[in-house]
């Protein structure tokens, strides 16, 4: 069964929520203009904010990062949102050089020997990117929602990143129902995987089908028993965590290893 089919469904109170999340969305491109950056992961949640710029024609560049570890499906989105919308998605990779290091150093499914390795391979392929693909930006727009995991129960529309910048979250208050409900009605191309019981979708090595019952973000980094967080949003780990406190230190990694330098 579709997810559409599984989920969608218009309760009370969606025509306000949307009417919300479109003027987030037009306060931060009038607040931040070319500042402003929709940071996507090409998951679902981040497809209905594509959608929204593109319908609103809102001035708003579209990045990913694209870790070198994602599914074709998910890839397969970057083309589809060009033709769809007209609109180009800039992909922002990990040096080639440190991914070589650290696969050298630690083979390639690391991840699942430690945290320690899990979060230095998300500091090589998605941290490192993601300092970049900010540079020079004032703002960034996420598809977080505070119904997504405990950590993300207080996510505001806006917010300090801890590194400077503004994160904006227009998708803040949304459930899981609202957004299978906009795609509906909208038709807005999704990434596939989400009709195989992924609800959140990251790399293909850190990702698996969650069963009926499990947590939302079950299905990511499974067989920790952490936050689940990989850094990209270190002010919704938990208190405490090498994720929370990297907020305070600038990024910048070993270039053998990938660990936090
Ligand atoms: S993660 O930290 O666990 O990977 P999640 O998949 O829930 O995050 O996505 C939350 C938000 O982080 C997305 O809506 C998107 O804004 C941003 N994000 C996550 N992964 C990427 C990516 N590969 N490229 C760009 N943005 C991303
Ligand atoms: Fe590496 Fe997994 Fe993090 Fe992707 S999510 S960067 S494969 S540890």
């Amino acid at each position: 069964m579709s997810a559409i089919g599984l989920y969608a469904r218009k309760t009370a109170g969606f025509d306000e929520r949307l009417a919300r999340t479109v003027e987030v969305l037009r306060q931060a491109a009038a607040d931040f203009g070319p500042g402003a950056l929709q940071s996507t992961s090409l998951g679902v949640e981040d497809m209905v904010i594509t959608d929204l710029i593109a319908r609103h024609g809102l001035p708003i560049a579209l990045a990913t990062l694209d870790t070198g570890r994602l599914h074709a499906e998910t890839l397969a989105l970057i083309p589809r949102i060009q033709q769809r919308y007209g609109l180009a998605v800039e992909v922002f990779a990990p040096v080639n050089e440190q991914v070589v290091h650290f696969v050298r150093a630690n083979g390639d499914d690391a991840m699942y020997r430690s945290v320690e390795l899990r979060k230095a391979c998300c500091g090589v392929r998605k941290l490192e990117p993601l300092a970049r693909m900010l540079q020079g930006r004032t703002a960034w727009i996420t598809g977080l929602r505070r119904e997504q995991s405990a950590n993300r129960a207080e996510v505001p529309f806006r917010e300090d990143d801890g590194q400077g910048r503004v994160k904006v979250n227009p998708l803040a208050e949304w459930s899981w129902a609202d957004v299978w409900h906009y795609v509906q009605a909208n038709e807005v191309p999704y990434n596939p995987l989400h009709d195989e019981f992924m609800p959140s979708i990251g790399c293909a090595p850190c990702t698996r089908a969650i069963a009926v019952g499990e947590d939302f973000r079950a299905g990511r980094w499974w067989w920790e028993d952490s936050s689940k967080e990989c850094g990209l949003h270190a002010t919704h780990a938990e208190p405490g965590t090498a994720e929370s406190e990297s907020q305070a230190s600038p990024l910048t990694f070993n270039a053998t290893t990938g660990a936090p330098a």
